[in-house]
Formats: structure tokens, C-alpha cells, sequence
């Protein structure tokens, strides 16, 4: 119904202005509203990504990036060497490694790498526990596998997103692979849930993704949605045992044999 109020031309038109429009839009959101409480999952992650490069950046060492599509992370490993892998290659064609994880990647050797840094991308393989023998493979003796990955969030990528995870699959996963989880911790409880439910829940119901109309939304709603989200911020500490969260952060140690 919404389709019809502008004709075809005049919405594909103004949908290119506000699309540009958005991108920029958009970094002068994120400076005006903290990432921590817009996207909470995401600061998560990039906190903790922050933290591993502190401990681990360090020279002669080599990490790989699996699934790295545009490596947002690089920025923060400056002394190790590293490389990318990833299905396809990417616009600027910064993948290393092109290939199916769940195929196995014959193009590294074994035991070639320090680190392995897995990010959003587990849900999206077929084999998780094909993946994980690849993980144990390439890596050295003792060398760690940095991995995060959903545990409620709603199916993006699609068709190519396949499952999502609780603390007892990640576990078992590693631990049925030859690696023993050092660390893991999730990214918010039960009101993160909630908030990214209220985030999402109009333009699921009315709009269709990246219309003009779901773009207006978020304009118009940036304000009522930032507020919701700042309450969910706060009350998320009432929410202990956090067994219904956003995404999960681990550390996996590759044992020796
Ligand atoms: C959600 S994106 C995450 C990208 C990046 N790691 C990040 O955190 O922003 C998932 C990535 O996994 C890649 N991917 C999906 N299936 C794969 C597979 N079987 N083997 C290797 N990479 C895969 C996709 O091409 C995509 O770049």
C-alpha cells in the first residue's frame, strides 16, 4: 500500500538521494549515539577484539581472518602479520585466501598460523564442526582461535544462514575438536534481546528492507528507539545468568597432542 503513494520513478529517485544520504547519516549517528547502546552487539565485539589485540599483536607472530569479508579488524592488529580468507573476494580484493571453509582450505599448510580470528561467521556454515577440524588443522600447537558468533538474532544473509549457537554447542564444538574453551562470555542479556527486538519489530511488520519508507522510519524513530535502548542498557545487569543473549564471544586453545 505504502508502494503506492510516490509513482516508481520518483521513489527509485529519492530512494538513491536518501540512500547516500543514509551512509553519511549514518557516521554522524553513531557519533551522536554511542554504538553501545545502538548497537550493542557490535561494540561488544569490537571491544573484545580491542582486548585480544592487546594481549596477542605482537611481531613474528600470524594471524588469518576467516570469513573476514572487508576486515574490519585489521586496524587493530598493526605488528602481526595478517592474512584474510573468505568465500569470495571482496570490491577492494583484500582476500588472501579464497575458498569454502567446509571444504577445507588445501591452499594453507598445516600448522601455519599463531591465530585464527572468526568473527559473525559460524552461523553461516554448514559444517560448524567441519569448520572447526580446518580451525584445528591450521593452527599451531597452542596457538588460539578467536571466534564470535549469534546466539539470538534474526536470519540475515540469507539463505546462507544456518544455525545459532548456545554456550554448551560452542563448548562442545571446541572440545570435540581438540581445543579447550579458555574463555566465553556473552554480549548482553535478556533486555539486549528485547531491544533489538523493539528496534526491528516495525520495519518487520510494515516495511520492506532498504525501501524508502523503512529508511524514513529510522530517521523518525531514532529518537524513541534510542531511549528504549538506553533503558534496556541499564536494566540488562538485572538479567544474571544471561542465557539469552545476542552473541557469544570465545577463546579456544588448540591442545598439544
Ligand atoms: C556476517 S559476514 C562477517 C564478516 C566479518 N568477519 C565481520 O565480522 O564483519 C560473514 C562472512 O562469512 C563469509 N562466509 C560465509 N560462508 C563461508 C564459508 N563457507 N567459508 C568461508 N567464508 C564464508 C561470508 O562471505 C561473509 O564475508
Amino acid at each position: 500500500m505504502l508502494k503506492n503513494i510516490f509513482p516508481n520513478k520518483t521513489r527509485k529517485y529519492l530512494l538513491r538521494i536518501i540512500k547516500l544520504d543514509m551512509e553519511k547519516l549514518f557516521e554522524v549517528y553513531l557519533k551522536i549515539f554511542p554504538l553501545k547502546i545502538i548497537k550493542y552487539h557490535n561494540y561488544r565485539i569490537e571491544q573484545f577484539i580491542k582486548n585480544v589485540s592487546k594481549q596477542y599483536d605482537s611481531e613474528g607472530k600470524r594471524m588469518i581472518d576467516i570469513g573476514a569479508e572487508n576486515s574490519p579488524y585489521k586496524k587493530y592488529f598493526k605488528n602481526l602479520r595478517y592474512f584474510t580468507q573468505d568465500i569470495q573476494q571482496n570490491k577492494n580484493q583484500t582476500i588472501d585466501f579464497i575458498g569454502d571453509i567446509n571444504e577445507g582450505l588445501p591452499d594453507i599448510k598445516d600448522a601455519s598460523f599463531d591465530y585464527i580470528l572468526c568473527t559473525q561467521v559460524l552461523e553461516h556454515l554448514r559444517e560448524p564442526h567441519k569448520a572447526f577440524k580446518e580451525f584445528y588443522r591450521m593452527l599451531k600447537p597452542g596457538g588460539k582461535l578467536f571466534l564470535t558468533t549469534h546466539m539470538c538474532y534474526d536470519a540475515h544473509m540469507i539463505p546462507y544462514d544456518y544455525f545459532r549457537f548456545t554456550k554448551y554447542g560452542l563448548k562442545y564444538l571446541g572440545e570435540s575438536n581438540g581445543f579447550k574453551l579458555e574463555h566465553i562470555a556473552p554480549h548482553g542479556g535478556i533486555f539486549q534481546v528485547i531491544a533489538r527486538i523493539f528496534d526491528t519489530l516495525l520495519i518487520k511488520l510494515f516495511f520492506e528492507r532498504e525501501s524508502f519508507f523503512y529508511y524514513l522510519y529510522i530517521v523518525i524513530f531514532t529518537i524513541p528507539i534510542f531511549i528504549f535502548n538506553s533503558l534496556c542498557y541499564l536494566l540488562d545487569f538485572l538479567d544474571r545468568e544471561k542465557t539469552m543473549t545476542l552473541n557469544y564471544e570465545c577463546i579456544y586453545r588448540k591442545k598439544f597432542n
